[in-house]
């Protein structure tokens, strides 16, 4: 295995040269802003909130999907990132209709959470006050894309680590959606397992177990913590 060595924030460090920019930071306790990203799944770069610079490049670059190469200097948390990263929460609120005073995730969630870590208090942006469906068709979860942020992790958790492929998105730009099944009502998707790991994985309130009311949803992510690291360590096959 080969050995990249970078300079990240001022830190000197080799890392092995298929990790990522996301990785490097880990190694030297640099926690970068992300969203879409979760330990375990694929990474897509949709939420671009994990954006750095690197020297020598005139764009900025997404850590979750960035290999690191050779003498790179990155730089993480520089005035313009966080100008850049605190405009993209205020997208995302005025994007969608994420009114926390009666969200089941009020108290336990990313973007809320996510808010908070850039400064923001309010959306420059005019909102869009969408009218997105809410599916309870399902006899235990139900989701509200009133208050998705499209980082898809329900959609890869669903096909990676359940194997059931339930969620996809479709359609593109505003009109861009998560569909269950062939665009069917949840409850009538026979591929679903009723697992709940799209619960848990969902960093808002948009998917959840229905009889939650607000402020009352709660993840179980040692359950895909779990599931990883025993397919990894092929616990299953030996
Ligand atoms: Fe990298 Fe979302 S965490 S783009």
């Amino acid at each position: 295995m080969s050995v990249c060595t970078l300079i990240i924030d001022g830190h000197n460090i080799a890392i092995a040269s298929d990790a990522t920019i996301l990785d490097a930071a880990k190694e030297v306790g640099i926690d970068i802003p992300k969203l879409c990203y979760l330990e375990g799944l694929s990474s897509v770069g949709a939420c671009r909130l994990c954006m750095v610079e690197v020297t020598g490049e005139n764009k900025l670059l997404a850590a979750c999907v960035t290999t690191v190469q050779e003498g790179m200097e990155i730089q993480t948390q520089t005035p313009k990132l966080q100008n850049y990263r605190r405009m993209t929460v205020e997208m995302l609120f005025a994007e969608g209709n994420h009114v926390c005073s009666f969200c089941v995730a009020n108290g336990n969630c990313e973007l809320q959470d996510m808010a908070v870590t850039v400064g923001m208090d309010h959306s420059r942006f005019p909102y869009q006050f969408p009218t997105r469906s809410i599916d309870v068709s399902h006899s235990q979860f139900g989701i509200d894309r009133n208050r998705c942020i499209l980082c898809t992790r329900c959609v890869r958790v669903c096909d990676e680590i359940e194997g059931a492929h339930v969620w996809d998105v479709a359609n593109r730009g505003d009109q861009c959606d998560i569909i269950a099944g062939l665009d069917q009502p949840w409850g009538e998707v026979s591929a679903c397992t009723s697992c709940g790991k799209c619960v848990d994985a969902c960093p808002t309130g948009a998917i959840f177990r229905q009889g939650t009311t607000t402020g009352e949803k709660e993840r179980d992510r040692s359950k895909l913590e779990f599931l990883v690291n025993a397919r990894q360590n092929q616990e299953w096959s030996r």
